[in-house]
Protein backbone atom coordinates (compact mmCIF):
# COMPACT_ATOMS: atom_id res chain seq x y z
CA UNK A 1 0.00 0.00 0.00
CA UNK A 2 1.58 3.44 -0.80
CA UNK A 3 -0.23 6.31 0.75
CA UNK A 4 0.32 10.07 -0.22
CA UNK A 5 0.07 12.43 2.89
CA UNK A 6 -0.21 15.98 0.39
CA UNK A 7 -0.71 19.77 2.50
CA UNK A 8 -0.50 22.97 1.62
CA UNK A 9 0.80 25.17 4.40
CA UNK A 10 1.72 28.78 4.67
CA UNK A 11 3.35 28.94 8.09
CA UNK A 12 4.09 25.09 8.94
CA UNK A 13 1.84 24.12 11.11
CA UNK A 14 -0.07 22.05 8.86
CA UNK A 15 2.98 20.66 7.30
CA UNK A 16 3.90 19.64 10.79
CA UNK A 17 0.51 17.86 11.24
CA UNK A 18 1.09 16.38 7.65
CA UNK A 19 4.37 14.98 8.69
CA UNK A 20 2.65 13.23 11.45
CA UNK A 21 -0.25 11.55 9.87
CA UNK A 22 2.18 10.06 7.11
CA UNK A 23 4.62 8.84 10.19
CA UNK A 24 2.06 7.62 11.93
CA UNK A 25 0.34 5.37 9.00
CA UNK A 26 3.04 4.13 7.65
CA UNK A 27 4.14 2.01 11.30
CA UNK A 28 0.85 0.06 9.90
CA UNK A 29 0.91 0.51 6.29
CA UNK A 30 4.26 0.63 4.97
CA UNK A 31 5.24 3.48 2.78
CA UNK A 32 4.08 6.33 2.92
CA UNK A 33 4.72 9.38 1.31
CA UNK A 34 4.39 13.53 2.44
CA UNK A 35 4.42 16.22 -0.09
CA UNK A 36 3.54 19.55 -0.88
CA UNK A 37 0.90 19.66 -3.07
CA UNK A 38 3.12 22.19 -5.29
CA UNK A 39 5.71 18.85 -5.72
CA UNK A 40 2.60 16.36 -6.89
CA UNK A 41 1.76 16.47 -10.52
CA UNK A 42 -0.58 13.11 -10.26
CA UNK A 43 -1.37 10.32 -7.57
CA UNK A 44 -1.64 7.77 -10.00
CA UNK A 45 0.89 5.71 -8.02
CA UNK A 46 -0.82 6.25 -4.86
CA UNK A 47 -3.67 3.48 -3.80
CA UNK A 48 -4.90 6.43 -1.26
CA UNK A 49 -4.71 9.84 -0.50
CA UNK A 50 -5.33 12.40 2.41
CA UNK A 51 -4.81 16.23 1.34
CA UNK A 52 -5.47 19.41 4.11
CA UNK A 53 -4.70 22.65 4.06
CA UNK A 54 -4.15 25.69 6.27
CA UNK A 55 -7.74 28.11 5.82
CA UNK A 56 -7.21 31.66 4.84
CA UNK A 57 -10.16 33.76 4.96
CA UNK A 58 -12.25 30.60 5.15
CA UNK A 59 -10.77 28.61 2.19
CA UNK A 60 -8.31 26.37 1.57
CA UNK A 61 -4.98 28.22 0.36
CA UNK A 62 -5.24 28.33 -3.58
CA UNK A 63 -2.57 25.79 -4.09
CA UNK A 64 -4.46 23.11 -2.36
CA UNK A 65 -7.85 23.95 -4.27
CA UNK A 66 -5.71 23.49 -7.56
CA UNK A 67 -5.02 20.26 -6.19
CA UNK A 68 -8.40 18.88 -6.15
CA UNK A 69 -9.43 20.73 -9.18
CA UNK A 70 -6.69 19.57 -11.40
CA UNK A 71 -6.47 15.95 -9.68
CA UNK A 72 -9.98 15.82 -9.15
CA UNK A 73 -10.50 12.70 -12.13
CA UNK A 74 -7.55 10.39 -10.21
CA UNK A 75 -9.22 11.74 -6.32
CA UNK A 76 -12.35 10.47 -7.58
CA UNK A 77 -10.89 7.00 -8.38
CA UNK A 78 -9.29 5.96 -5.01
CA UNK A 79 -9.79 6.53 -1.40
CA UNK A 80 -9.22 10.28 -0.71
CA UNK A 81 -9.83 11.84 2.45
CA UNK A 82 -9.34 15.77 3.14
CA UNK A 83 -8.60 17.61 6.40
CA UNK A 84 -8.36 21.68 6.98
CA UNK A 85 -6.83 23.80 9.50
CA UNK A 86 -7.43 26.64 11.10
CA UNK A 87 -8.01 28.41 14.50
CA UNK A 88 -12.00 27.83 15.98
CA UNK A 89 -9.91 26.61 19.27
CA UNK A 90 -8.49 30.24 19.42
CA UNK A 91 -12.14 31.48 19.52
CA UNK A 92 -13.78 31.99 22.80
CA UNK A 93 -15.12 28.60 24.48
CA UNK A 94 -18.50 29.04 23.72
CA UNK A 95 -18.36 29.87 20.18
CA UNK A 96 -15.86 26.94 19.37
CA UNK A 97 -18.53 24.22 18.66
CA UNK A 98 -20.37 26.37 16.51
CA UNK A 99 -17.61 27.97 14.60
CA UNK A 100 -16.26 24.76 13.98
CA UNK A 101 -19.31 23.32 12.63
CA UNK A 102 -20.21 26.28 10.16
CA UNK A 103 -16.77 26.48 9.01
CA UNK A 104 -16.78 23.02 7.94
CA UNK A 105 -19.98 23.13 6.35
CA UNK A 106 -18.30 26.34 4.14
CA UNK A 107 -15.32 24.47 3.69
CA UNK A 108 -17.41 21.43 2.56
CA UNK A 109 -18.97 23.32 -0.30
CA UNK A 110 -15.98 24.15 -2.26
CA UNK A 111 -14.96 20.65 -2.53
CA UNK A 112 -15.04 19.18 -5.97
CA UNK A 113 -18.18 17.10 -6.09
CA UNK A 114 -17.13 14.37 -8.05
CA UNK A 115 -14.51 13.51 -5.57
CA UNK A 116 -16.41 11.21 -3.29
CA UNK A 117 -14.10 11.72 0.36
CA UNK A 118 -14.30 9.02 2.28
CA UNK A 119 -14.12 11.89 5.32
CA UNK A 120 -13.19 15.16 6.03
CA UNK A 121 -12.23 17.11 9.21
CA UNK A 122 -11.04 20.75 10.78
CA UNK A 123 -8.61 20.95 13.00
CA UNK A 124 -6.84 23.66 15.06
CA UNK A 125 -3.07 24.70 13.75
CA UNK A 126 -1.01 27.59 15.53
CA UNK A 127 -2.46 30.68 15.37
CA UNK A 128 0.12 33.84 16.89
CA UNK A 129 -0.74 37.69 18.14
CA UNK A 130 1.22 38.61 14.62
CA UNK A 131 -1.15 36.85 12.69
CA UNK A 132 -4.10 39.68 13.61
CA UNK A 133 -4.20 43.09 13.23
CA UNK A 134 -2.93 45.25 16.81
CA UNK A 135 -6.38 46.45 18.11
CA UNK A 136 -8.40 43.69 16.88
CA UNK A 137 -5.78 41.80 18.95
CA UNK A 138 -6.63 43.32 22.56
CA UNK A 139 -10.07 43.25 21.40
CA UNK A 140 -9.81 39.58 20.59
CA UNK A 141 -7.87 38.50 24.26
CA UNK A 142 -10.36 40.74 26.13
CA UNK A 143 -13.30 39.07 24.87
CA UNK A 144 -11.42 35.36 26.04
CA UNK A 145 -10.20 34.60 22.50
CA UNK A 146 -6.33 32.67 22.68
CA UNK A 147 -3.32 32.95 20.79
CA UNK A 148 -0.29 30.11 20.36
CA UNK A 149 -0.37 25.95 19.14
CA UNK A 150 -4.08 25.03 19.54
CA UNK A 151 -3.14 21.86 18.01
CA UNK A 152 -5.01 18.58 19.74
CA UNK A 153 -2.48 15.78 19.06
CA UNK A 154 -4.83 13.08 20.23
CA UNK A 155 -7.56 13.99 18.11
CA UNK A 156 -4.75 14.18 14.73
CA UNK A 157 -3.45 10.66 16.11
CA UNK A 158 -7.50 9.49 16.42
CA UNK A 159 -8.40 10.95 12.44
CA UNK A 160 -5.00 8.99 11.49
CA UNK A 161 -6.05 6.07 13.11
CA UNK A 162 -9.65 5.59 11.96
CA UNK A 163 -7.85 6.36 8.13
CA UNK A 164 -5.76 3.57 8.89
CA UNK A 165 -7.74 1.10 9.64
CA UNK A 166 -9.87 1.53 7.41
CA UNK A 167 -6.89 1.19 4.56
CA UNK A 168 -5.61 -1.58 6.18
CA UNK A 169 -8.89 -4.03 5.42
CA UNK A 170 -8.64 -6.27 2.97
CA UNK A 171 -11.50 -4.48 0.74
CA UNK A 172 -10.33 -0.73 1.85
CA UNK A 173 -9.16 0.50 -2.33
CA UNK A 174 -11.81 -1.89 -3.98
CA UNK A 175 -13.86 0.97 -4.70
CA UNK A 176 -11.38 2.84 -6.84
CA UNK A 177 -9.25 1.35 -9.78
CA UNK A 178 -5.56 2.37 -9.32
CA UNK A 179 -5.41 3.76 -12.89
CA UNK A 180 -1.74 4.64 -14.85
C1 LIG B 1 -4.30 35.69 6.63
C2 LIG B 1 -4.84 34.57 7.50
C3 LIG B 1 -6.17 34.24 7.39
C4 LIG B 1 -6.70 33.20 8.19
N1 LIG B 1 -8.02 32.88 8.06
C5 LIG B 1 -8.54 31.88 8.81
C6 LIG B 1 -9.91 31.51 8.68
O1 LIG B 1 -10.67 32.06 7.89
N2 LIG B 1 -10.38 30.51 9.47
C7 LIG B 1 -9.57 29.85 10.38
O2 LIG B 1 -10.06 28.97 11.09
N3 LIG B 1 -8.25 30.17 10.50
C8 LIG B 1 -7.72 31.16 9.75
N4 LIG B 1 -6.40 31.49 9.88
C9 LIG B 1 -5.57 30.74 10.83
C10 LIG B 1 -4.71 29.67 10.13
O3 LIG B 1 -5.49 28.79 9.39
C11 LIG B 1 -3.92 28.89 11.18
O4 LIG B 1 -3.01 29.78 11.77
C12 LIG B 1 -3.19 27.68 10.59
O5 LIG B 1 -2.59 26.94 11.64
C13 LIG B 1 -2.14 28.09 9.57
O6 LIG B 1 -1.55 26.94 9.03
P1 LIG B 1 -0.03 26.92 8.53
O7 LIG B 1 0.85 27.11 9.75
O8 LIG B 1 0.12 25.58 7.92
O9 LIG B 1 0.13 28.03 7.54
C14 LIG B 1 -5.86 32.51 9.10
C15 LIG B 1 -4.49 32.86 9.19
C16 LIG B 1 -3.98 33.88 8.40
C17 LIG B 1 -2.52 34.23 8.51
Amino acid sequence: MTVLVAYASERGSTREMAQHMASRMAVALGPVDCRSVEEVGSVSGYEAVIVGSAIHNQSWLPTAAQFLTRLAPELAKRPSWAFSVGMVDALPKPFRKRAAELQQKRLRGFLPQEIPLRGDTIFSGVYQSDQMPALLRVLFRLTGGRFGDLRNWAAVDAWTDEITAELAKPSSTSSGNITP
